[in-house]
């Protein structure tokens, strides 16, 4: 009976989520989105979505930690080390030389950039490993508020736990009373972050490399085959989509994709 009536409301709390957040759930799969929200909503000690909506109507701090909730930021520096790996030593320099020989900037895009963690991953790659190369990380998100963080660049021990002392000391300048470290504005200086719906809003064009990784998780598959044409129209010829450790794309042939390795995707 309860579980009748949470699908019942499960339509018009879709509307109200669109009207308070601009989240489409129509393009989330279903069965683990009420999953997720059914055991999310007795955190409040609500019984039923009506209920629960008008908890988000009222109290600010309800409805950003369903946001929060929604969006999953989790995320850390050079997340799945080895395909950052792969990355720098298979991927990247063939992209550098043809834009090298087109005498332009390479251009990447962090896409679902929660934090950050992911694009400065990718600037301390190309000071580190590139010196001398131009280029310019783009890093949309959704969220507001991770991007924000991302913009200031103030992380927590737990963000950077995958880089060595090594990097932390070069790229970063500690806070040791708040145990925070913040990255050094030479490393911000090519990282641009912009707000992006990946479900709704257009996409900038000629980016040598998209990393959209962790983010599609929850989408549909009809939203999923969108999303990676999208991707697909806004690389340039021979460009990269490098996607998540646990993904990957069903129909990558039809889109025009030619697989690399398991994580990697050519235009
Ligand atoms: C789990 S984090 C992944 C971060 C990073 N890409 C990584 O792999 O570590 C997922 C991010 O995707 C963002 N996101 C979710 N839906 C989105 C959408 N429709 N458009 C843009 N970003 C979205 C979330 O806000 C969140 O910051």
């Amino acid at each position: 009976m309860e579980e009748d009536q949470f699908d019942i409301d499960y339509n018009p709390f879709k509307k109200d989520v669109r009207v308070l957040l601009g989240i489409d759930l129509d393009q989330y799969k279903p069965a683990q989105m009420k999953r997720r929200i059914r055991s999310f909503i007795l955190k409040y000690k609500c019984e039923t979505l009506v209920e629960f909506v008008s908890r988000l109507r009222s109290t600010p701090n309800v409805l950003l930690d369903f946001k929060d909730f929604l969006t999953i930021n989790v995320t850390e520096f050079f997340r799945n080390p080895e395909r950052f790996l792969d990355l720098q030593v298979n991927i990247l320099p063939s992209l550098i030389s043809e834009a090298r020989k087109q005498g332009r900037p390479l251009r990447i895009w962090s896409a679902g950039c929660s934090n950050g963690s992911e694009a400065y991953t990718m600037a301390i790659i190309m000071e580190d490993s590139f010196p001398g190369q131009d280029y310019s990380i783009t890093a949309t998100d959704i969220d507001e508020t991770v991007m924000k963080l991302a913009s200031e660049g103030d992380f927590r021990e737990i963000d950077i736990k995958n880089l060595s002392q090594e990097l932390l000391l070069k790229h970063f300048d500690k806070n040791p009373e708040e145990q925070r470290w913040k990255i050094k504005s030479r490393l911000k200086r090519n990282v641009k972050f912009l707000r992006n719906n990946l479900l709704e809003d257009p996409f900038t064009k000629g980016f040598d490399l998209i990393l959209c990784r962790n983010v599609v998780i929850y989408f549909t598959e009809e939203a999923k085959d969108v999303l990676y044409k999208k991707f697909f129209d806004a690389l340039t010829v021979g460009g990269v989509l490098f996607i998540g450790g646990t993904e990957t794309i069903l129909n990558s042939k039809q889109v025009g994709f030619t697989r690399h390795s398991n994580l990697f995707y050519y235009k």
